[in-house]
């Protein structure tokens, strides 16, 4: 079969009433499924555990979306050595049959678009646009990778000399550990997994604790085309227990984590120290947190840049890596772009995200919500509160209202330390060079977007702008796969770039072949 070129998954429009139908339908069949029990899958077979989590619906606590079982330290071996048994197979079965798998999973997602939006919809508070931009980016991901499998199989370009018959070809790694976040619970989790299984590889997934069931749903599709046993080990969990374990276990090749800085740098020390029994340096790839900016100067269009800054600061309540959570503008157009972000403002409708109307929906948990709230309160003393700073737990969710502080130093708190919320901090720069050099001054790097009409500064920022994906008078959120291959430099990770040619290399090892002729 010829496999046509890859293209985006388009998205829903949800203006149209058949779509706003279908929604409404598929809200309507997975809520009825709610509370549901589902397991532990190790090499096929089925585990309970006396422990649980309870996956809540953040727009309304008391709704328990799915309940999964929380693997031991003895699952979490079991699950590591089913994952080389089936290793055996896997890593020998041709690339093309691997990559029909996730041809076939994309497929399946596709049929039941409007269901998996309604599991985002509720499991993570996502409103209706946001899911469906994780679904479709979850089938790219799927096409994407299963394209890329095939050109890596095929033949790789050497030097060739007379004498001399050489070859290069990439090769699996063995079992990894999969540790994905919860903020885009399909998405990057598919990206992650079928990166690393459609390699050859074999996995132990450890889901996010606040968004299993998501990952439940696509492991019964993994299933459903007929993955072999093990290839994938569904293993739930908290992330100090399971996830550790697996991070310092002998015979875990390599950790593949998105996830904030801390946790990747704990993985990234743990990983590092050879366990007994080890007879390799483990391989981590880790994409870790954001304190993005979006720059507007003088010459800008206003307009599109006040637009660009509250999509950026909150689409999905500021819960992206790629967050616009610092607004820095020069001070010839400061008042007047804080202006124009305020009136927008007042157009934004939050609440239960099951709602279309309602475009910002809860922050993902109440640990979630207090450290937000924690860190409105160091904004009170940092800059002036002129938006929001108020929670609304008494909507029955974990609501914070969006909130923006003005005049804030681009060394204080709130203008350095990944937050995670709907909270949005202004800075006034002397000119250009000064915003250039305050987007520059965190410790992360991950994305950035400069609204501007001047072509020099354009240029000048591409070169000294030192983020791994950058924006032109555009939102700094909503990268593409395969268009915008993803990832950040400095404390933001190991700039993997996501839905990018190089990615699967970072599951594969080389090997060449020699013989004479
Ligand atoms: P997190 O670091 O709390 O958790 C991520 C995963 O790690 C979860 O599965 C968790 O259970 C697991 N985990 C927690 N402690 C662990 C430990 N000690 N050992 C092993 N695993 C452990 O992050 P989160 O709250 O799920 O996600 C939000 C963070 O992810 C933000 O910082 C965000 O910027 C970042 N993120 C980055 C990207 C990117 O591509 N750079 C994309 C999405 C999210
Ligand atoms: N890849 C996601 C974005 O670009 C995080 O917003």
């Amino acid at each position: 079969t010829i496999i046509p070129p890859f293209k985006n998954e388009p998205p829903v429009n949800f203006d149209l009433p058949e779509n706003e139908k279908r929604m409404h339908e598929a809200l309507e069949k997975v809520y009825k499924e709610f509370g549901r029990e589902y397991d532990i899958v190790i090499g096929g077979k089925h585990y309970k555990t006396e422990k649980k989590i309870r996956s809540i619906n953040p727009s309304k606590f008391d709704e328990v979306v799915g309940i999964v079982n929380s693997a031991t330290e003895e699952l979490a071996d079991l699950a590591v050595q089913e994952a080389w048994k089936a290793y055996e197979t896997w890593s020998r079965t041709p690339a093309w049959k691997r990559a029909e798998y996730l041809l076939k999973a994309a497929q399946l997602i596709r049929e039941r678009k409007f269901e998996f939006d309604a599991w985002l919809v509720y499991e993570v508070g996502k409103n209706w646009i946001e899911a469906d931009a994780d679904v479709s980016e979850a089938i790219d991901f799927l096409e994407f990778y299963a394209r890329e499998m095939l050109r890596y199989a095929s033949e790789q370009p050497i030097v060739r000399i007379p004498g001399e018959y050489n070859e290069l070809r990439y090769i699996p790694l063995g079992v990894g550990a999969i540790i994905p976040p919860w903020n885009f619970p399909l998405a990057i989790l598919v990206g992650m997994t079928s990166a690393a299984i459609v390699t050859g590889n074999t996995v132990v997934l450890k889901p996010a604790s606040d968004s299993p069931v998501i990952a439940a749903k696509f492991f019964e599709v993994m299933r459903e085309v007929g993955l072999p046993d093990g290839v994938i080990n569904f293993l739930p969990g908290s992330g100090a227990l399971a996830g550790e374990f697996l991070v310092k276990h002998p015979k875990v090749r390599f950790i593949s984590f998105t996830g904030s800085k801390d946790v990747g740098l704990r993985i990234h020390e743990l990983a590092a120290k050879p366990q007994p029994g080890q007879i390799w340096i483990k391989r981590t790839v880790l994409e870790m947190g954001g304190k993005d900016a979006v720059v507007v100067d003088e010459t800008a269009d206003l307009d599109a840049a006040a637009e660009g800054i509250v999509v950026s600061a909150f689409g999905y309540q500021g819960q992206k890596c790629s967050a616009g959570s610092r607004a820095i503008v020069v001070k010839d157009v400061y008042d007047i772009v804080i202006e124009k972000v305020l009136e927008r403002m007042k157009k934004i409708k939050m609440g239960d995200v099951r709602y279309k109307e309602n475009w910002l929906g809860p922050v993902i948990n109440k640990s979630s919500m207090e450290k937000i709230m924690a860190y409105i309160e160091i904004g009170k003393n940092e800059g002036q509160l002129i938006w929001g700073g108020n929670s609304r737990e008494d909507l029955g969710g974990y609501f914070i209202e969006p909130t923006i502080f003005k005049d804030v130093a681009w060394n204080a708190r709130i203008a350095q330390e990944e937050i995670f919320g709907p909270l949005l901090a202004f800075i006034k720069a002397e000119d250009f060079d000064d915003a250039l050099r305050i987007a520059n001054s965190t410790e992360y790097g991950l994305t950035g977007s400069l609204y501007s009409r001047d072509r020099t500064r354009i240029e000048r920022a591409k070169e000294e702008f030192h983020v791994g994906n950058l924006y032109f008078n555009r939102k700094c959120t909503g990268a593409l796969v395969g268009v915008h291959p993803f990832g950040g430099f400095n404390m933001s990770g190991t700039d993997s770039k996501a839905g990018g040619r190089d990615y699967l290399g970072l599951f594969l090892q080389a090997k060449v072949w020699s013989e004479k002729i």
